[in-house]
């Protein structure tokens, strides 16, 4: 049982910050999911906790060991990585058990205890006597997953263990980590830069950029209460229309349209940062007028005529372009100067040229700082997670 605790991590490489003062304590059992685009540092803070890099600064501790400096055989971590990592010229059973027979620290029962056990728990008992080229992609994968499992880790380290696997045994393998996750209860970190396989798998999802941690929370408050631009933008697909408006006596008014912005008290799920969420909506410095940017999913905006249970604020848009998804339309449309996307009914008949009058979900719009990117409110009154709340009260 292991808890990962970085203060302040930072790695530098000659001129690039790879990892910029991370902190983030990966709890015990977790299945902890890292995500951000290609360069932002994912690989780096995993390796840095395999001991596979060293620190520019900051400490790493399991429990209540200080592993900054220590070797990688000392963490007791096992890492799986992208493209397996397996020896060609050894069969699945040598593969799995090779690291352990190096170490002198496992009697021959032992290991073959373990190995039918990990073989068993993957389902590559047969697999056992092959070489890596008489596999499958997905059974290498297992074959590399095995040789983590047999060592009894403290912690499991994955770096996109499923990215070279096609997209129908993704998402199996995606299924088979959960539930060997929710056998084995072992500390994970998992790596991907697939915002999909993050949501899935995460029990809470670290969203990275830039070196940075931009938020940390369970899948579903990442969707709902984006704490920015970049989180709004990154989970979630397609992204979440973003528009610039006005706000004024709480509604946000753009050229084509008035969304008035439904308010409530603190503590209710709408705009727990800032108070209620009438006051915040004003500026402080600006009065009653601020410019934001209004952030709202497609699925959130419906053809009107679909959606008469949503309320009577409507606004004219022209239809551009239309992607049939086949459970969904998927309408481009424009509205004076700006353009979004909107969900529409698979089957709808809606031309590009044409208008459709447009509805919103009222529950379902975020406020953005145009500057900074910073959310300052969010409409939703879905319960808000202790996580989200934990965080809120130690700002
Ligand atoms: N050994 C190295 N020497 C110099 N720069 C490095 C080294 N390793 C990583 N970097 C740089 O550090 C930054 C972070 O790299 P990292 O591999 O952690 O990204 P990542 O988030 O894992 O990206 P990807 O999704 O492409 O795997 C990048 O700018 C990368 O070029
Ligand atoms: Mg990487």
């Amino acid at each position: 049982m292991t808890t990962i605790t970085l203060r302040n991590l930072r790695k530098e490489f000659d001129d690039v910050v790879a990892v910029n003062g991370v902190d983030l304590t990966v709890r015990d059992g977790e299945f902890l999911v890292v995500v951000g685009p290609s360069g932002c540092g994912k690989s780096t803070t995993l390796r840095l906790l395999a001991g596979l890099e060293t620190a520019t600064d900051g400490e790493i501790r399991m429990d209540d060991r200080d592993v900054t400096g220590t070797e990688p055989k000392d963490r007791n971590v096992a890492m799986v990585f992208q493209n397996y990592a397996l020896y060609p010229h050894m069969t699945g059973r040598r593969n799995i058990t090779f690291g352990m027979n190096a170490t002198d620290s496992f009697t021959d029962e032992e290991i073959d205890r373990r190995v039918a056990e990990a073989a068993e728990t993957l389902d590559i008992t047969d697999l056992l006597d092959r070489k890596p080229q008489a596999m499958s992609g997905g059974e290498r994968q297992r074959v590399a997953l095995g040789r983590a499992i047999v060592r009894d880790p403290d912690a499991f380290l994955m770096d996109e263990p499923l990215s070279n696997l096609d997209a129908k045994l993704r998402i199996q393998m995606r299924a088979e980590l959960t539930r060997l996750h929710a056998e084995l209860g072992t500390t994970t970190v998992y790596v991907t830069h697939d915002q999909t396989e993050a949501m899935t798998l995460g029990e809470r999802v670290v969203v990275m950029d830039d070196g940075e941690i931009q938020q940390v929370d369970p899948p579903q408050a990442l969707y709902d209460f984006p704490e920015n631009r970049f989180v709004a933008e990154f989970i979630g697909d397609p992204a979440m229309n973003m528009i610039d408006v006005a706000v004024e006596g709480g509604v946000a008014v753009h050229d084509a349209f008035r969304i008035p912005l439904p308010t409530g008290e603190a503590g209710d799920g709408k705009n727990v940062e800032n108070g209620t969420a009438a006051e915040s909506l004003a500026d402080p410095e600006a009065g009653d007028r601020r410019k934001a940017v209004l952030g709202v999913r497609p699925e959130d905006l419906h053809p009107a005529r679909d959606r008469p249970d949503l309320g009577e604020t409507t606004f004219d848009a022209t239809v551009e372009v239309t992607e049939p998804l086949g459970d969904s339309l998927l309408v481009h449309c424009s509205v004076g100067d700006a353009t979004f996307k909107m969900g529409a009914e698979p089957r709808s008949s809606l031309e590009p040229g044409g208008t459709v009058s447009v509805t919103y979900d009222p529950e379902r719009l975020h406020l953005f700082e145009p500057e900074t990117g910073e959310a300052f409110y969010h409409s939703s009154t879905a319960p808000v997670t202790s996580d989200r709340l934990e965080r809120v009260a130690n700002d």
